[in-house]
Order: structure tokens, then sequence, then C-alpha cells
């Protein structure tokens, strides 16, 4: 199965494009835009690969996608592609809206071109994966179920909104073209090459420079937080078997609120990395202006994707987050990297 990952030099889909080539999965052709979240570096162990290619392209740029589909004879394509960051869509929304709902519409509609000429075995092993958040059902109350497949979209954030939107045209080119779409819908992810500007890869990097731990409001939000190579496999797994047509919830089963998330991590460094003054991280925390429209809660129901294809999260918080910091601690020279120039500018508008 030749599969078109787009986005993949970004967190998840360069953690799903080292999942694929180091299994033997297949092809990948990576295309990425190269925004400020895309890094080839993430990708440097398996550049040299036989079965990876890279091209350095937007969604939106259907001569070329339209090429590489039938160049590659591509059986799948990945859409991971997408500004993802809700700071930075309520600092500038139109981004959001030309990347996440034209891109995924222009893309979609290559797609459908392509699809239109595939002989009948192509056109049943095609697959039109999109990947989404669980931000765009909106926010749950302390004592509310989690979100299935069937809770209503409610998007508070541009971000979100602009998700909502890529969701509701995936669904439409479904049902109106008969292109064999599904769509995830994961909770917050976390782990290895995730940007700094996210919650936790920049609670550590900022606790290491000796830096304030920024939390916004009270801390006491709740993410679940799912470890990203759990969400891989999930993806893997709904890639073979998920059904046309179908959204699948994917998360990790970890509820945690933020406040507690930055407790944990300063509980790691101060053993795997003590301060030279022998003080807590946690001196560091510091209560911050909330984030406008600042969802409470969101938590999801993973029991479809479990039930139809036998997936469950591997990783628990505690093991997961272990992890994740200790890849930050080995890799100090991938975030120097990635935390100079245009992010040194976000950080010091943002928390100005
Ligand atoms: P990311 O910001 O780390 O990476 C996004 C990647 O997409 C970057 O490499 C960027 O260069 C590329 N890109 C952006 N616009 C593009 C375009 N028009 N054409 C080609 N490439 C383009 O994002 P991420 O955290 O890896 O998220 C991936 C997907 O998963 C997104 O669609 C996001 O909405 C979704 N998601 C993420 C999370 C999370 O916790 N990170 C949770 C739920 C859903
Ligand atoms: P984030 O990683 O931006 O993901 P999302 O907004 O998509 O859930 O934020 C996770 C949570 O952490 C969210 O409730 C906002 C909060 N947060 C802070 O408290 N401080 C920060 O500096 C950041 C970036 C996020």
């Amino acid at each position: 199965m030749t599969i078109l990952v787009t986005g993949g030099a970004g967190f998840i889909g360069a953690n799903f494009i080292l999942y694929c080539v180091e299994r033997g999965l297949g092809p990948v052709i990576n295309l990425d835009k190269l925004t400020y979240a895309g890094n080839l570096n993430n990708l440097d162990s398996v550049a040299e690969r036989d079965g990876y290619l890279f091209v350095k392209c937007s969604i939106d740029d259907q001569s070329i996608v339209s090429e590489l589909l039938v160049n590659h004879s591509v059986d799948a394509i990945v859409n991971f592609a997408a500004e993802s960051h809700v700071d930075r869509s309520i600092s500038n929304p139109e981004i959001f809206f030309e990347n996440n709902v034209l891109g995924t519409l222009r893309l979609l509609e290559t797609t459908r071109n392509y699809y239109s000429s595939l002989g009948r075995q192509q056109k049943e092993r095609f697959r039109f994966l999109h990947i989404s958040t669980d931000e765009v059902f909106g926010t749950l109350r302390e004592q509310d179920p989690a979100f299935t497949e069937e809770s209503q979209y409610r998007p508070n954030s541009p971000y979100a909104a602009s998700k909502a939107a890529s969701d509701h045209i995936v669904r439409a080119y479904g049902e109106t073209y008969a292109l064999p779409v599904i769509t995830t819908n994961c909770s917050n992810n976390y782990g290895p090459y995730q940007f700094p500007e996210k919650l936790i890869p920049l609670i550590i990097h900022n606790a290491l420079q000796g830096k304030n731990l920024p939390v916004y409001g009270d801390g006491k939000q709740v993410r679940d937080w799912l470890f990203v190579e759990d969400h891989c496999s999930a993806i893997h797994q709904v890639l073979g078997a998920g059904r046309i047509g179908e959204s699948y919830n994917v998360g990790g089963n970890s509820e945690k609120q933020n406040i507690d998330v930055v407790h944990t991590i300063c509980n790691i460094l101060d053993s795997e990395r003590p301060r030279a003054d022998g003080r807590s991280y946690a001196e560091q925390v510091t209560f911050v202006k909330d984030r406008p429209g600042h969802d409470r809660r969101y938590a999801i129901d993973t029991s479809k994707v479990t039930r139809e294809l036998g997936w469950a999260p591997r990783e628990t918080f505690d093991s997961g987050i272990r992890k994740t910091v200790r890849w930050y601690l080995d890799n100090a020279a991938w975030v120097a990297d990635v935390t100079s120039g245009a992010y040194r500018e976000w950080v010091a508008k943002h928390y100005a």
C-alpha cells in the first residue's frame, strides 16, 4: 500500500511516517509545505531509506498533488496537514481557514479526480483518512460523559472551527462523490518531536531554561492525553480495517488537569535533571491570564475503535510522560534547533 502522508514533517505526521517506515508498512510519500511547525530533522533516521520520499508542497497545489498521486499509484492519503495551535488561531484566525478548510477542500477535489481514474481493484483499496481533533465537539463539564462519535459539533476556537469545517467537507465528499473517506478525532497528543509551543514540550523546555512555567487561568482545565505512538497504531488500524464513511474517536484514557501535568513534569525533572540550586522546578510555575474561550474539559470515549478494531492505548500517562521527558532531555540539539528564530518571536509576543 503506497501512502501519501500530508503534513508529515510535523509532530504526529513525522511520528506516523517513522512508525510506517520502521515497520515496513509500504512506501510513504511525505508531502509538507514546511511551515514553522514542519521540521525535516524529525525524519533524519529515514531520509535515505528506500520507500520514503519527501516533497515540499502544499496540499492545495492541485497539479503537483495530482502528479504525485498518479505517478506513485497512491493507495491511501492520510491528511495531517493543518495549522494546529489554538493560541495562534486566536491571534491570526484567517490562515487557519485558508489552510485547514480551503486546503482540505482542494486536496479532496484533487483526490476525487484521481479516484475517478482508478480501476475497480485500486478503487476498493483506496482510502482518504482525515486526521481531526476532539476539539470539534467543544467543551465538557466535569460530570459530562466523554465525547462519542455521536457528540454534537460545537467548536469554540477558530482552530476547532476550521477543523470542524474540514471534517464536514470530508464527510460531504464521502456522501456526494462516494470517495472512501474515514475521519479520526483524537485527543491531545504528546511525545517525541512535538513543537514546544504546546503545553508539555513548552513546560519541559522552559523548566530547563530556568524560565516561568505559564499555566493559563486556574490550571484546572482537563485534557485526555494520548501518547503519539498509540495514536499512530490507531491510525494504522483504522486505515486497514476502519469502515468507510465512519469516524473514530481516539484517546488515551488519561484525563489530567493541566496543573497536575505540569507538576508531574517538574517531579520527573527534579529526579532526572535536578536544578543546580537543589530546589524544585515547581517553583517556576506561574499562573498567567487565561486563554479566551478556553475549553474546560475534553475527554474521549474510545469504545467504538476498541469494539470494532480491537485498538486500545498501550501507554499510561505515567509511562508516556516519562518517555517524553527523557526524549527531550536526550534531544537537546533538536530542541535548540526548533526554538531559534520565529519561535522566539512567538513566545515574546504571546507571553508578553
Ligand atoms: P503540527 O503543527 O506539528 O504539524 C503540521 C504539519 O503540517 C507541519 O509539518 C506543517 O508544515 C504542515 N502543513 C501545514 N499546512 C500545510 C499545507 N497547506 N500543505 C502541506 N503541509 C502543511 O501538527 P500536529 O500536532 O502534528 O497535528 C497533525 C494533525 O493532527 C493536525 O491536523 C491537527 O489538527 C491534528 N490533531 C493534533 C493534535 C495534537 O495534540 N497535536 C490533537 C488532535 C488533532
Ligand atoms: P495545548 O498544548 O495548546 O493544546 P490544546 O489547546 O489544543 O488543548 O494546551 C493544552 C492545555 O494547556 C490547554 O488547556 C491550554 C493549556 N496551556 C497552558 O496552561 N499554558 C501554556 O503555555 C500552553 C501552551 C497551554
